[in-house]
């Protein structure tokens, strides 16, 4: 890592490491590798049965917690902590739980394979993955999602880690997680067209964040600001699982038609836990 001269300030990863691992099918050493910082992001291609991105696809369209606000660029079913006190989110989580649950235990579903296969590798080395809680309340399993914004990008460039610093959830575990890394999940089960993940080659810092007041919310980054930094592409289609990073200022470009996403966060708290959150 090298400090940057640039307008933002932050760290910028090495060429070695700035780049996405793709793969034909799950390897979950992969994800242990970005759990870990070892590596930026993974992209597993059409790894989701056609059967299960179907039945989770109309399960979520179904779901009679599906949420959409007039102006807001996006459908989705779960709860997000985002800006948020903690009790408020846990709250909001227990009250769409069932919800949720109708939506990802559809069968073969990809948040189950995908978080038994981690639980798998985690093992291996002494340690486990679960919901995140907080005296004894669980936070939400996955926030499932359809953008629809027109314009450059269907969700701005922002990174995950800010969104972790809100004194207003002091005590909650996953504000250990940042004394790790934080590694966003996302499983593409219903995709029309656009909507690459663009991810910038810069890991912004508190003095960053405070010049550009988003401290604690980690969101937007402009544009402009992040033009001089180098930018990773990735194509997402229907059936694909990735994980990548957070930390990084990342963004999903414009797309037309729905692009569905289950997705959470994920990271080590201490070498023996991985909590996940949304
Ligand atoms: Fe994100």
């Amino acid at each position: 890592m090298q400090q940057s001269k640039a307008r933002l300030s932050g760290q910028q990863a090495d060429p070695g490491f700035f780049r996405f691992e793709e793969r034909d099918e799950l390897d979950y050493e992969l994800v242990l590798d970005v759990l870990h910082g070892r590596r930026l992001g993974v992209i597993f291609r059409d790894v989701i049965p056609a059967a299960a991105r179907k039945d989770l696809t109309e399960r979520f369209w179904a779901s009679p917690a599906r949420q959409h606000r007039e102006g807001e660029p996006s459908h989705y079913v779960g709860a997000y902590h985002w800006n948020k006190d903690a009790g408020t989110y846990l709250d909001e989580s227990a009250a769409v739980a069932e919800h949720v649950r109708d939506v990802i235990d559809a069968p073969d579903s990809p948040w189950h394979l995908f978080r038994e296969g981690v639980g798998e590798v985690l093992g291996k080395e002494g340690a486990s993955l679960r919901v995140a809680e907080m005296n004894g309340r669980p936070a939400c399993a996955a926030l499932i999602r359809a953008w629809d914004k027109e314009g450059d990008f269907s969700l701005d460039p922002h990174e995950d880690e800010a969104q972790c610093k809100d004194p207003r959830q002091r005590g909650f575990e996953i504000q250990r997680v940042l004394d790790h890394q934080i590694c966003a999940v996302n499983m593409c089960t219903e995709h029309t067209a656009g909507g690459r993940l663009v991810i910038w080659n810069i890991r912004p810092d508190d003095a960053t964040r405070r010049a550009l007041d988003i401290e604690l919310t980690g969101l937007p980054y402009r544009a402009e600001d992040l033009a001089e930094f180098e930018e990773l592409r990735v194509d997402i289609r229907e059936g694909d699982v990735y994980a990548f990073n957070g930390a990084f200022v990342h963004a999903v470009g414009a797309n037309s038609g729905n692009r569905t996403t289950v997705s959470f966060i994920m990271g080590f708290t201490d070498s023996e836990t991985v909590v996940s959150w949304t």
